[in-house]
């Protein structure tokens, strides 16, 4: 409950004020009005530092077509109607952010705000320790480090870039973009993490930010998700007939199920697998806090595929699943591909044939998230631990403080 009478000139006070947290408050009786107080007209004698200036603004409002703007609102158009939002092709009014139709959106958003975290957080004296001596790492496990962080420094902005330039103006419906929003601020965190990490060990940033264009198997993932963002990029794409509403579909499974789904996994694994080692458990716990994310990313992207196809089963044509099913079939190739030339020996308990049936059991998840038959029927997973990691409740105690933390210290309290 704010306090209006509590606001002082000093409103500095206010925010050094201890900030305790919010506890559940008991229905109040209205308070008794407050006895009026004289009120001045001006606080003191000034005039406008350029009244032409001012003149020109009133002006200027004068002329304004107000008319037109009205038109533009729907002045006076009825409110609106959950039955009337849809994920893709909506008319309602998308500045309105309630009623809710999709709950399972607005519950990620707030999810993801209650994970919120930031890279200088994580201390990375060991790591920089490790790295700058001599023996610390082998060649294998650096070369790990370097195809990792020359991978996702690039791969999050691609898939910022893809949410913010080609896909938020597409999903037309207010919750969903509410979490857009947010994923898109977490991709940013991610690509801070990254140089982050770049900055902390003294690596040449040149010839990690650029390894996308220099190193083939990191090169051919990007170029694969780019060429899936191009077409609705365009200022003149738009959603509305059956082909332009698949070319959507095809864009959010290539960057929810398999940049964001298959390609970070085989890194991920790799660098979790050094943390649980104890080596560069900076970097490794940079990568877990934004696998928590991902996962999340993951799964509301899946949510809005399938929504789509509820909504529009016309789209999910039997040579529309073929082709998805083989985009996804391909994502698992480049990741395969990338595995073998990151591990051309066995490392940290982990070699490209285990990669590879990892990454078998990986595609038949995500082909089955989103209703396609499994391609590798009883591959099983390698690395139980890596789903651990991915499933939070378990890492719950790992997470409490830093989460609860977030929860109070955003928290405003005006009592
Ligand atoms: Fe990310
Ligand atoms: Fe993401």
């Amino acid at each position: 409950m704010i306090d209006w009478n509590e606001f002082h000139e000093d409103d500095t006070a206010i925010a050094e004020a201890p900030q305790p947290a919010p506890a559940p408050q008991p229905a109040v009786e209205p308070r008794a009005e407050a006895p009026a107080e004289e009120v001045r007209e001006s606080a003191g004698q000034y005039a406008a530092a350029d009244q032409d200036r001012l003149t020109r603004a009133k002006q200027s409002l004068e002329e304004l077509d107000v008319a037109a703007g009205l038109e533009e609102l729907e002045m006076g158009a009825a409110r609106i109607e959950v039955d009337q939002k849809r994920m893709i092709n909506a008319r309602a009014d998308l500045n309105q952010l309630v009623p809710f139709k999709y709950e399972w959106a607005w519950q990620k958003y707030l999810d993801g705000s209650a994970n919120h975290w930031m890279p200088q957080e994580v201390n990375m004296n060991a790591d920089i320790a490790l790295w700058k001596s001599a023996d610390g790492l082998t060649a294998d496990e650096r070369r790990i480090v370097e195809r990792s962080l020359g991978y996702f420094s690039t791969a999050d902005s691609l898939v910022a870039n893809n949410l913010v330039l080609a896909v938020y103006r597409l999903i037309t419906n207010p919750e969903c973009r509410q979490y857009l929003l947010r994923q898109a601020f977490e991709e940013a965190i991610h690509t801070h993490a990254y140089q982050y990490c770049v900055e902390s060990l003294g690596m040449d940033e040149g010839e990690v930010f650029n390894m996308y264009r220099e190193v083939p198997s990191v090169a051919a993932k990007s170029a694969w998700s780019l060429k899936h963002t191009q077409s609705l990029a365009r200022p003149d794409f738009h959603t509305g007939t059956p082909e332009t509403d698949q070319e959507l579909l095809r864009n959010l499974i290539a960057f929810y199920c398999v940049t964001e789904g298959i390609f970070f996994y085989c890194g991920f694994s790799q660098i979790l697998s050094m943390g649980r080692r104890n080596k560069m458990t900076g970097v490794a716990e940079q990568f877990q806090y934004i696998l928590r994310d991902e996962s999340m990313h993951l799964n509301f992207g899946v949510d809005m595929i399938n929504q789509i196809k509820i909504e529009n089963p016309h789209l999910w044509t039997p040579e529309f699943q073929d082709e998805v099913t083989q985009m996804i079939l391909e994502g698992t190739e480049l990741e395969i591909a990338y595995a073998r030339d990151t591990m051309p020996r066995g490392v940290l308990g982990m070699n490209a044939a285990i990669m590879e049936e990892y990454l078998h059991f990986i595609c038949n998840r995500r082909l089955a998230q989103i209703g396609l038959k499994e391609q590798f029927p009883g591959a099983e997973n390698p690395f139980p631990w890596m789903s651990e990691i991915i499933d939070l409740r378990k890492e719950k105690n790992f997470f409490e403080t830093r989460v609860t933390e977030y929860q109070v210290g955003g928290a405003l309290s005006w009592d």
